[in-house]
């Protein structure tokens, strides 16, 4: 029985990743009914920043109530992870790069000699398929001088797949904000249309694809 863990992170109304990760969601419950689903949101419920408390628990045993509670926190978030077969996080951009709630689940789950493997060849997550959904207001096209300010998936790529060593796609819908309502030029609004069908039909086959090794696999 597979088990996926998703996660969303935008606090826009109408999202487009989190609509992505939806359609994610409902192949995976096609593909496999038996399979379970772990949702985090972090905008209804954030996962606090780390603090003196939480960082202490990183080094060493935890000394006062705090410091415990810092530390069930990061148990129950490793440990949601690590009993996930398949991972899914859906991002939109923010100035830039990836929101702050996103970033402090990263900071309070990514834990050496957990999470983070001391000998990357003991990796724990190695190989397990990963699906990161993106939403840009603009395009960022790798190899466009937009592009070179996209600090979400570069950023993601490198936490999700060069260090935890995931089996990594990433889709993204780019554009979200070309609106010919505010004056959105025809072409651009064809950007979007074009980008948010891609990412479509990409998000459908990778649950697909995500869904049959799984269940080939576990
Ligand atoms: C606080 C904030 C910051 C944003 N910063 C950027 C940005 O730097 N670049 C960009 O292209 N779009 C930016 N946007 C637009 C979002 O990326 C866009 O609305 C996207 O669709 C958000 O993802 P979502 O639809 O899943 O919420 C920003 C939106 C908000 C609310």
């Amino acid at each position: 029985m597979p088990a996926l863990l998703h996660i969303d992170s935008s606090a826009t109304p109408g999202s487009v990743s989190r609509r992505l990760a939806g359609v994610y969601r409902e192949v995976w419950a096609q593909e496999d009914p038996a399979g379970t689903v772990v949702h985090r949101d972090l905008v209804r419920t954030p996962v606090p920043h780390l603090d003196p408390d939480g960082l202490h628990t990183l080094l060493g045993a935890p000394g006062n109530d705090a410091q415990r509670a810092a530390a069930a926190l990061h148990d129950e978030l490793v440990d949601e992870l690590l009993g996930a077969d398949a991972l899914l996080v859906s991002a939109p951009m923010y100035n830039w790069s990836l929101p702050s709630n996103l970033k402090a689940w990263l900071d309070q789950t990514l834990i050496m000699g957990r999470t983070l493997p001391y000998d990357p060849a003991a990796n724990p997550l190695a190989g397990r398929p990963a699906t990161v959904v993106l939403a840009y207001g603009g395009g960022y096209e790798t190899g466009t001088e937009e592009g070179l300010m996209n600090h979400l998936e570069p950023y993601l790529r490198t936490v999700f797949s060069t260090v935890l060593g995931y089996d990594l796609t990433v889709v993204s819908a780019r554009m979200t904000l070309s609106d010919p309502e505010y004056g959105a030029s025809p072409e651009d609004v064809r950007r979007r249309d074009d980008s948010l069908a891609q990412a479509l039909t990409a998000v459908r086959a990778r649950a697909r694809e995500a869904a049959r090794l799984l269940s080939a696999r576990v």
